[in-house]
């Protein structure tokens, strides 16, 4: 019997529990020189603004002794051109594309989904990213904040598609947060986003990075991603959990899975080998068998249950 690799987020169903992490996969349908895109759960692409947005300054991604730490500053072309360009791409090779949309401000917000309504026939969920300095309330991440991270999704509530809320791990208030999202309307949340880290050169004795602090990614953050998954799937339950952060291989995502996710997100190990969100998919095939799991569903949350 193939294993069942099939999962539920939410009121959607996707055949694999494996994605792209937004923005580690380009805008488009880049990665399909190395993949099947219609192979994975979704691509999710790199977030979106209602306007294009040049991004910070270089340089934008460094190389540190334990993971990767970037301040790309979520440069992109604005929400119709993307449809436009991009969009038709993914959809011929028959992705299942969920848009990530981030602002500035609440109005950011709102614009971005207004704008992304004539494109909801081609998309089946859009995350909203609320890793970003609100800068209407003191340049504070919008995802440490519930009444920010409310504010957002109520002004995205236009969208008939299912949202996802991406949040942070940089503060002690995510299982609050989590909860202002699933009142807000989102149907899941994606644990995590980068944590907030800073390099300095030491022969210039400046920052390193273009945009001083930058976000950090891969191997590095992997436990931090499974505590807090950990964390939210405990103190809420029906809320269905999209685990990111340091998933290089098989038993990376199978942690986060028990930890509570209904699946997976890759983002730094596609730098490392494109192929990586193909290869972990097959990997978990592969661990089931040598397990004797038939469905993958069983697996979620199961680090809860007691004895
Ligand atoms: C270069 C780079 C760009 C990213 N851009 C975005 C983005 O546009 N939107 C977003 O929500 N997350 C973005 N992320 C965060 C990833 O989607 C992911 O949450 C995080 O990197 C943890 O997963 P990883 O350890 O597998 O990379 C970016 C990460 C990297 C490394």
């Amino acid at each position: 019997m193939p294993v069942d690799l099939s999962t539920t987020i939410g009121s959607l169903e996707f055949p694999a529990p494996v994605m792209t992490a937004a923005g580690t996969a380009g805008h488009g349908a880049e990665l399909s020189a190395y993949v099947d895109l219609s192979s994975l759960g979704a691509v999710v692409v790199k977030s979106l603004s209602a306007e294009p947005w040049p991004g910070n300054p270089a340089p934008r991604v460094h190389q540190t002794p334990s993971g990767m730490l970037n301040s790309v500053g979520l440069q992109g072309p604005g929400v119709a051109v993307w449809v436009r360009d991009e969009l038709p791409g993914l959809v011929e090779r028959g992705a299942r594309v969920v848009v990530s949309i981030w602002g500035r401000s609440v109005e950011d917000y709102a614009a971005a989904a207004r704008s992304l309504r004539a494109a909801e026939d081609r998309i089946v969920a859009v995350e909203v990213n609320l890793s970003c300095p609100n800068l209407d309330g003191g340049a504070h991440l919008f995802a440490h904040d519930p009444v920010a991270t409310t504010d957002v999704l109520r002004s995205t509530e236009m969208l008939e598609v299912p949202r996802w809320a991406k949040l942070s791990a940089n503060t002690d208030r995510v299982v609050e947060v989590a909860r202002a999202a699933q009142s807000a309307g989102a149907e899941a949340v994606t644990l995590i986003n980068t944590l907030i880290g800073m390099i300095i050169d030491t022969e210039s004795r400046r920052p390193l990075l273009g945009g001083v602090s930058g976000g950090l990614s891969g191997a590095a953050i992997h436990p931090v991603a499974v505590r807090t998954v950990y964390e939210v799937r405990k103190a809420i339950p029906d809320l269905a959990i999209v685990g990111a952060g340091g998933v290089t291989d098989a038993i990376t995502a199978i942690e986060l899975i028990l930890a509570g996710a209904s699946a997976v997100q890759v983002g730094t190990a596609t730098f490392a080998d494109p192929r990586a969100v193909a290869k972990i998919l097959d990997g978990l095939r592969t661990w089931c068998e040598a397990h004797e799991v038939s469905q993958l569903r069983d697996l979620i949350g199961g680090a809860h249950q007691t004895g």
